[in-house]
């Protein structure tokens, strides 16, 4: 209950500081009343049908699409940092079976900055290094933990395969199909950056600080975990696995779920007031998947919740909604899904503590305090 003593001047209380502009970012731009998302001035859609998540995390880094000979040097680069430590490997193995693989992913995120040669060093050519690791080990972590915890010994990555190709190959033992492969490709440049999305802020609320690269990494590792951010992507497969397991209607379970006031993963955004425009490409997928491995069923389900959802509450589907099942046609188990947002999205946080570093100002909002005030203190054999 607010106390009747909370001063009458106090400024108003703006929560999940909803509209309320933090930084100037040339990094991306996202457009919530048209359902537009540019990188570093280019559309979405462009990047997704033309570049890679090589090249998208060179452009986003250096502010500028990189000439043939900039991408091979980078591309192989990135390539070349992607074996982990062993010290992080060691710790993985300790790491138990059961573990959240985000949880898992923020410990070694943790760990890696302990062994980083750079460690210590916070200039912009130390940092550019050290998020060039973090970039090339993330999927390394995710696929090694996944064999550990089946009992089999992490494979080691290749340096001749794209980003995409290395991770399901570290994945699943073998090298995958190309278009499978191209497709979570393109998978990646959709999730690498999103404004001042939650986990992109408090990388940047901890690098504001002075912090290093690695503790604000962690930082948007432990804030993507979360249901209501990167987690939605796992919480959708799982309704629609419930929902073939009850052997129910889409359309009724939708309706079940918000007569309950339950939400809906997958649906809604903070910014878009339209169709998230990453959707469409991520529904294209899914019903490409769906077909040519004979499980098209998911993307059924999925198209019935989403007229239902606009049909009860005009709520569009987000990014995380149509990456469930293309992911699970894709043989991914539903606990990686998050970790491979946070695979993409690592580009965008590197990119932002960057820049935050180029023009820093400590971020320290306030609270309007409603507690209460002036009581006396009581000795504790008294109370
Ligand atoms: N299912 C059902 N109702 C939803 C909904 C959903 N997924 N998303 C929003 N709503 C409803 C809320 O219940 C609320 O209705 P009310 O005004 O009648 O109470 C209204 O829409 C506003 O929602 P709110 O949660 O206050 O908006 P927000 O801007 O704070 O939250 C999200 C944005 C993304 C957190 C929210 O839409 C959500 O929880 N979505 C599900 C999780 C998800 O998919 N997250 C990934 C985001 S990329």
């Amino acid at each position: 209950m607010p106390d009747s003593t909370a001063t009458a001047a106090s400024p108003q209380v703006v929560a999940g500081l909803e509209g309320v502009v933090v930084a100037e970012s040339s990094i991306s731009y996202v457009d919530g009343q048209n359902g537009r998302l540019v990188y570093r001035g280019y559309q979405i859609e462009d990047l997704a049908a033309h570049s890679t998540f090589e090249e998208t995390t060179k452009l986003l880094l250096d502010d500028a699409l990189p000439r043939k000979g900039e991408l091979e040097a980078f591309t192989a680069q990135l390539a070349a940092e992607r074996a982990l430590d062993e010290r992080v490997l060691d710790l993985l193995h300790e790491l138990p079976a059961d573990a959240e693989p985000m949880a898992v992913l923020r410990t070694a995120v943790s760990a890696i900055g302990m062994f980083d040669p750079d460690a210590t060093d916070d200039s912009r050519e130390a940092t550019r290094r050290k998020g060039m690791r973090l970039i090339a080990q993330f999927p390394t972590i995710v696929a090694a933990f996944d064999r550990l915890r089946n009992a089999e010994e992490p494979i080691e990555p290749r340096e001749d395969l794209s980003h995409a190709a290395n991770f399901l190959f570290m994945l699943k033992g073998e090298e995958p199909d190309p278009a499978d492969a191209r497709i979570l490709d393109v998978c990646l440049i959709l999730h690498a950056e999103h404004g001042m999305n939650a986990s992109t802020f408090a990388a940047r609320v901890t690098a504001a600080t002075l912090s290093d690269l690695h503790s604000a990494v962690t930082s948007a590792v432990g804030t993507l975990k979360g249901s209501l951010h990167g987690g939605a992507n796992q919480e959708v497969m799982r309704m629609l696995l419930e929902i073939e397991e009850r052997g129910i209607d889409p359309a009724e379970y939708v309706r079940e779920k918000l007569a309950a006031h339950e939400k809906v993963m997958g649906f809604g955004h903070r910014v878009y007031k339209t169709m998230d425009p990453r959707a469409p490409i991520l529904r294209n997928f899914s019903k490409e998947l769906g077909e040519r491995t004979g499980h098209p069923q998911w993307y059924r389900m999925s198209e019935t919740m989403l007229e239902t959802m606009l049909a009860e509450k005009s709520i569009n589907p987000n990014v995380d909604f149509f990456s469930a099942s293309t992911y699970y046609a894709l043989g991914i188990p539903v606990d990686l899904y998050t970790p491979i947002f946070a695979i993409a999205r690592v580009s965008g946080w590197c990119t932002h503590v960057e820049a935050q570093y180029a023009h820093n100002r400590l971020i320290r909002p306030r609270a309007q305090y409603v507690g209460k005030r002036d009581l006396t203190y009581v000795p504790l054999d008294e109370r």
